[in-house]
């Protein structure tokens, strides 16, 4: 889909066919927008089709509720209103225009790419100054998304007809646009790689879209992948006690993204330790890989990196702990974390925003099998610290663990991670808000900001140190599930435990909010919009 801004009406009819027949698929549809109080947005580039566009208010009755639409094909037409501009109207409504919510901006953009794809080839979409730059970068974003599609595995495909979009707005937007069209891109790829069923995306594939990326933005983006061997000589136990009862092997996936300086390449005194603990554990090649402990003191490093960690359960069965049949299809999305992280990575590089920000993809498939790790087990994280497994379908908590242990060698500037982590996120928040948990105020300040802005929403809940004690094992320094009550806090206070003292850190669960359950089944992209948000806003700052 192309999208441009403009500051023109589109050519009717009638100026083409003073040059050549217009075809069919020349076709092209004004959008007029009007508010529940009948006024008609950018009314004053409209002036030549003001009376058509009352007309057709009046005839049918249009209220300017939000999404109500009215087309006029302008087929044979009152001579009068349709002759001298024969160009196709679709009126829709808004409803309150200080009521325009990221919601309503969705529904009303569907409603404008459903109404139209399959019959227009170009929309000329009136918005004059209706809309504040926040505004309307979320709505160019909910067009492109509106025409997003999954059908590669149907023997057929519909292609729609449209193909240019235009916005007669003003070309002071230009750079929120292109912001939105970034946003899209990575959006795109995290929906793809979410939606690929489990035999297709599993950790080796979600290496590879990692690696095809660092092809891609090779000047600015270099991918690392550990796999099994490598994790086991650096102590990851918790993770690699979920893929091994796997025949696909785990992968930690490692993108840096260097929009600032070349963070890892010079080399410092710790990177020396890195190399020789590394050497220590009895392995080759992997101290080139290891990210340098930066010399500096947290924070104070302004190209010390932000980290999002995504976790990348490719398929969770639930391991030995087996989830019940219904609906365990679904649990194909369960990497839909590492999915929006690898989209934010992509999205960043096409902003290429001035910041530095490492993307890290914790990838493992939980399945069942005589190697599986059963209830009980008790292994060491590679902090040192000991977690007894009391149920294998706790395994997002356990790579995100050892993952979150091996990124802080960057001394981020902060650390997110994203999980699909807890059903008790669902009851608690359903599909509509992701829950965010924080150590850090000013990080949770920010993120609650960007989700204001983007309308990629969040919900702030508690990390109070009383819920701690209920991952207390009596065997071992900790348990992997808390009790019957607050799932998703114990989850997120499982995963405070990697997390060093003063490292400023958030954990989005979006169990409710990656993707879409029942027959709408498909991944929703999100929160890339957040992150994307949330990284702009860290560039403005600095
Ligand atoms: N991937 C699931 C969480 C999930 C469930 C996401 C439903 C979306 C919809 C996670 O690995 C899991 O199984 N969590 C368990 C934790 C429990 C065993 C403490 C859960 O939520 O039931
Ligand atoms: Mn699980
Ligand atoms: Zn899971």
């Amino acid at each position: 889909m192309n999208i441009k801004l403009t500051a023109q009406l589109p050519k009717t009819h009638t100026q083409k066919i003073l040059k050549k027949e217009a075809k069919d698929k020349d076709s092209s549809c004004l959008v007029v927008l009007v508010d529940n109080n009948k006024n008609i947005l950018a009314s004053d580039s409209l002036t030549e089709y003001q009376e058509r566009i009352e007309q057709l208010m009046a005839v049918s009755h249009f209220s300017g509720k939000a999404c109500e639409t009215v087309a006029d094909y302008a087929l044979a037409g009152d001579k009068k209103t349709t002759k001298a501009n024969p160009l196709q109207l679709l009126i829709v409504g808004v409803g309150a225009i200080d009521k325009l919510n990221h919601s309503a901006l969705q529904k009303i953009a569907k409603t404008i790419y459903q109404s139209t794809q399959k019959r227009v080839a170009s929309l000329t979409i009136a918005l004059g100054d209706a809309l504040q730059e926040n505004e309307f970068s979320q709505f160019a974003l909910n067009l492109l998304a509106a025409t997003y599609r999954f059908d590669k595995y149907k023997s057929e495909q519909t292609t729609p007809v449209l193909t240019d979009i235009y916005l007669l707005a003003d070309n002071s937007l230009q750079s929120a646009l292109d912001f939105a069209q970034s946003v899209f891109v990575g959006q795109s790829l995290t929906r793809d790689v979410a939606n690929e069923p489990g035999n297709i995306c599993f950790p080796a594939y979600m290496a590879e879209q990692a690696q095809e990326l660092g092809k891609k933005y090779s000047d600015i983006l270099k991918v690392t992948v550990l796999g099994e061997e490598e994790m086991s000589a650096l102590g990851m136990e918790c993770f690699l006690a979920v893929s091994r009862g796997s025949v696909r092997e785990g992968k930690l996936v490692i993108m840096e993204y260097q929009g600032k300086s070349k963070f890892t390449a010079n080399h410092s005194a710790s990177y020396r330790d890195n190399a020789s603990s590394a050497a220590k554990a009895g392995l080759k090649g992997i101290a080139d890989k290891l990210p340098l402990k930066a010399n500096t003191k947290k924070g104070s490093n302004s190209d010390a990196p932000i980290v999002l960690v995504g976790k990348g359960v490719t398929f969770d069965s639930g391991g030995i702990s087996i989830k019940p049949g219904a609906a365990m299809d679904e649990m194909k999305f369960d990497m839909g974390g590492s999915a929006s992280v690898l989209g934010t990575i992509q999205a960043l590089c096409e902003a290429r925003l001035p910041i530095n920000v490492v993307g890290a993809l914790a990838c493992a498939e939980n399945m069942p099998s005589g190697e599986a790790t059963r209830p009980g087990d008790i292994v060491k994280a590679m902090n040192g610290k000991s977690v007894e497994i009391l149920n294998t379908d706790a395994e997002g908590r356990l790579v995100l663990a050892d993952t979150l242990c091996y990124i802080q060698r960057y001394n981020p500037k902060a650390i997110i991670d994203v999980a699909t982590l807890t059903g008790a996120c669902v009851v608690a928040l359903g599909h509509v808000r992701s829950a965010v948990f924080s150590n850090d105020e000013d990080v949770l300040f920010e993120l609650e900001n960007a989700s204001a802005q983007s309308g990629d929403l969040i919900w702030h809940m508690p990390l109070d140190d009383e819920y701690q004690s209920l991952l207390d094992s009596p065997i071992a320094d900790m348990q992997n599930i808390g009790g019957k009550g607050a799932g998703a806090v114990t989850a997120a206070c499982f995963l405070s435990r990697f997390v060093e003292e003063g490292q400023a850190w958030a954990h989005l669960d979006i169990a409710g909010t990656a993707w879409n359950s029942g027959k709408e089944k498909a991944a929703t992209g999100r929160p890339v919009p957040l992150f994307m948000q949330y990284l702009k806003n860290s560039v403005d700052m600095a």
